[in-house]
């Protein structure tokens, strides 16, 4: 899959060593920025990755900040975004099965390394399950 990753200058570090981890799993990444741990405005980043999965130039995308929240909370203002802030494998799974999350947010203030990659590696490898959930889904695109 293509996948757009992006972070605020809290998520930088975090950023940096996932792109890698990511692309060892066979995906391809484009990485949006930061590109530096100097400040910047997590919305601003995080429309970059939102427009990316909007526009289909890629299959999903990855928003990281210090806590995940301001990221989550900017990107679900996208009609057809389905952001999740998830904390671990269980969120990170619940969310591609029963929510059809097509933008994970993660906090590299809140996570060790080894629970983010977890979370990106079952994230990536999870389909949606469907079936109940799909109507659910439809009702988010209609409100
Ligand atoms: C930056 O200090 C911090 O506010 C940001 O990374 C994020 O946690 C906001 O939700």
């Amino acid at each position: 899959m293509k996948i757009a990753i992006g972070a605020d200058h809290g998520g930088f570090e975090l950023k940096e060593g996932l792109k890698a981890f990511i692309t060892a799993l066979g995906h391809t990444v484009s990485d949006v920025g930061c590109y530096s741990p100097d400040s910047v405005h997590y919305p601003e980043i995080g429309k970059k990755v939102v427009q990316a999965v909007l526009g289909k130039g890629v299959d999903r995308g990855i928003l990281i900040c210090g806590t995940g929240i301001g990221m989550s909370m900017m990107a679900n203002r996208y009609k057809g975004i389905r952001a999740a802030l998830c904390h671990d494998g269980y969120t990170a799974r619940m969310s591609r099965e029963h929510n059809d999350a097509n933008v994970l947010c993660m906090g590299a203030r809140v996570l060790g390394v080894g629970v983010a990659e977890d979370m990106v590696r079952i994230w990536l490898n999870t389909e949606f399950a469907g079936g109940r959930h799909a109507c659910r889904i439809a009702m988010l695109e209609d409100l």
